[in-house]
């Protein structure tokens, strides 16, 4: 695992930017993994700049999801899929029809998942994966247990991720208790991973995910297994290693 240390949270949003900008222009029909939450925002921020000034085109980008609410629909503003268009897809040239994340309102799970699966094989799989870190560790949403999945599946979200994520809704009642999440087998595939990790409240979890055991009760543990992770943190992330 390679560790760049950055300043603050905008220092590392201009950093991982740049990381992915790279990706983007050495490989113009590269396959992204994207992730949703308050760590990429400033990343997606910068890629848009970049694509405003002219220096990033993302017309040949496909672009694969992490993880979506179960229950939510497109339209509702705490949809994964309404926060990539509102924060990256809207803001830059990728093709909608290339945009990709699993189908939140297939009340069946088992053909939710596969049908996600069969859609990230069919794009060739994943050049580069963009990721966030819970703060228990998880990735996606693949939540502290017992095993590390390896195939989209559906997830009840943990009391600490429900909490964490309440800021965003209305009221607790109203964070969905589901959701569908890209498996770690999907993810440790990528070719290469990035993952942004911002704030003093992330420095156990990181710790725990680089240092650690590589346990499924920290899910990121399992990154220390992948050849070609960077990690972008900044210093009150790093702050406990
Ligand atoms: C959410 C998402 C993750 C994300 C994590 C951290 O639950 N499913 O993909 O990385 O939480 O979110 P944040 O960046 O807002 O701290």
């Amino acid at each position: 695992m390679r560790i760049i240390r950055a300043k603050d949270y905008e220092d590392m949003s201009r950093k991982a930017a740049a990381i992915i900008a790279a990706q983007v222009i050495t490989k113009p029909n590269c396959v992204l993994g994207l992730a949703t939450g308050s760590s990429p925002i400033g990343t997606y921020a910068n890629l848009a700049a970049g694509y405003e000034k002219g220096d990033l085109d993302f017309s040949g980008v496909t672009t694969v999801n992490l993880d979506e609410y179960k229950g939510l629909p497109r339209d509702n503003d705490q949809s994964y899929y309404y926060f990539m268009n509102h924060n990256f897809f809207s803001k830059v040239n990728v093709d909608p029809a290339r945009t990709f994340l699993p189908d939140g309102m297939e009340a069946d799970s088992d053909k939710a998942c596969r049908e996600y699966d069969r859609i990230v094989a069919s794009v060739g799989g994943v050049d580069l994966q963009l990721l966030g870190l819970g703060h228990n560790g998880h990735i996606g949403f693949n939540e502290p247990g017992e095993v590390f999945e390896a195939d989209t599946h559906c997830v009840d979200l943990t009391e600490t991720t429900i909490k964490a994520n309440q800021r965003f809704f209305a009221s607790i009642d109203d964070v969905p208790r589901q959701a569908y999440t890209m498996g770690i087998k999907t993810i440790m595939r990528a070719k290469k991973i990035l993952v942004v990790v911002s704030g003093k409240d992330k420095a156990a979890a990181l710790k725990a995910t680089c240092t650690g055991p590589i346990t499924p009760q920290v899910q990121g543990s399992v990154l220390q297994l992948h050849n070609d992770v960077i990690i972008v943190a900044d210093e009150a992330a790093l702050s406990e290693m």
